[in-house]
């Protein structure tokens, strides 16, 4: 039997991450692409990453290129390709770089893999993931976006730490776009099954709950140049693996909303059970007033970016 095989669009921060994770998890065999002048760069994590292999056990293959006619036939894509946010610069900045290069990696993967399962992770998000699925034509369940992963964990750290426990405990899910209008559902929250604001009063928690907002820019302003990757990478590596083991996780991802909460025609944050389906389905749940008046404020913002791209 065929090992999947992995596409990486972008080999830089995140795409070697991603790289090292899916070699460690043997989710398959890993092949890195970026552009002609990076070509060397991939190439060599890809043989780094052959090189750890000894001393983990992993047995995939890892390669890089600059030449699409190699990822033929891959199972997933995962794209990173774009340029990160610099400091003062919000994602948005982002996007009239980063589209051209969507719309071109898009061609590409429906050219190369039109049957692939494709994970979106360059900013801005929202718009990106929806220019990928509106270039390629791919059907909904096989486009996804990588946002609420990364932003739920990032909640659930900052839970973890403000009430010293485990963050294993902790189930928590961020909603929306991936912006600073995310939409973090504390009611729904909970520590090892006991309500979080049960735990955290109300003030403290909207601190935590702004912290969990701004949390890439943090980073972003720490680095000093670039953005967060670690996380990133490993949050779509759960959701390849996902697809790839047919492991049915539910895990926030930014999924075409054809009425789901009442959203429609917009990639967004919301629950989605990934099987190897794809996005199999997305759960939908009961909204309060306040959730149901900060999600629209999400869309709007949604709307925004993707109206910018003119697609
Ligand atoms: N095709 C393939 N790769 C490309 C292309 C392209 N057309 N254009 C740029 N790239 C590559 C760059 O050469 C670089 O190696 O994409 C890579 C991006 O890597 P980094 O600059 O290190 O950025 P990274 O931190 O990995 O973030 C990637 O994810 O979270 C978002 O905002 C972030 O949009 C950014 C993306």
């Amino acid at each position: 039997m065929n090992k999947p095989k992995i596409a990486l669009i972008g080999g830089g921060q995140i795409g070697g991450n991603l790289a090292l994770l899916a070699a460690q998890k043997e989710l398959g065999d890993v092949i890195i692409f970026d552009i002609p002048q990076s070509e060397g760069m991939v190439k060599g994590k890809a043989l780094d990453i052959t090189q750890l292999a000894p001393h983990d056990g992993y047995d995939v293959s890892i390669s890089g290129t600059s030449n699409w006619d190699d990822l033929k036939n891959s199972d997933v894509f995962i794209i990173t390709a774009g340029i990160p946010r610099k400091p003062g610069m919000n994602r948005e900045d982002l996007l009239d770089i980063n589209l051209g290069i969507m719309k071109d990696v898009a061609d590409n993967v429906k050219k190369q893999s039109p049957d692939s399962f494709v994970i979106v992770i360059s900013n801005p998000l929202d718009a990106m993931v929806y220019a990928f699925h509106k270039v390629s034509g791919f059907s909904k369940n096989k486009v996804v976006g990588m946002a609420g992963a990364l932003d739920s964990g990032r909640f659930r750290s900052f839970i973890a730490e403000e009430l010293n426990c485990s963050v294993q405990d902790i189930s928590c899910m961020v909603l929306g776009g991936h912006g600073d209008t995310m939409v973090p559902i504390t009611r729904l929250a909970t520590v090892g099954g006991v309500p979080l604001e049960d735990l955290i009063d109300p003030k403290r928690l909207e601190e935590i709950v702004n912290r969990t907002r701004f949390a890439g820019g943090e980073i972003v302003k720490l680095f000093g140049k670039g953005s967060a990757f670690y996380a990133p990478a490993q949050s779509a590596i759960e959701m390849a693996e996902s697809y790839i083991r047919d492991k049915k996780r539910v895990i926030p991802c930014a999924s075409l909303c054809e009425g789901e909460f009442g959203i429609n025609g917009y990639f967004i944050g919301v629950p989605s059970l990934i099987s190897s389906n794809g996005v199999e389905r997305i759960l939908e749940f009961e909204l309060n007033d306040r959730e149901k008046s900060e999600l629209n404020n999400t869309l709007e913002a949604v709307k925004k970016t993707v109206e910018e791209t003119g697609l």
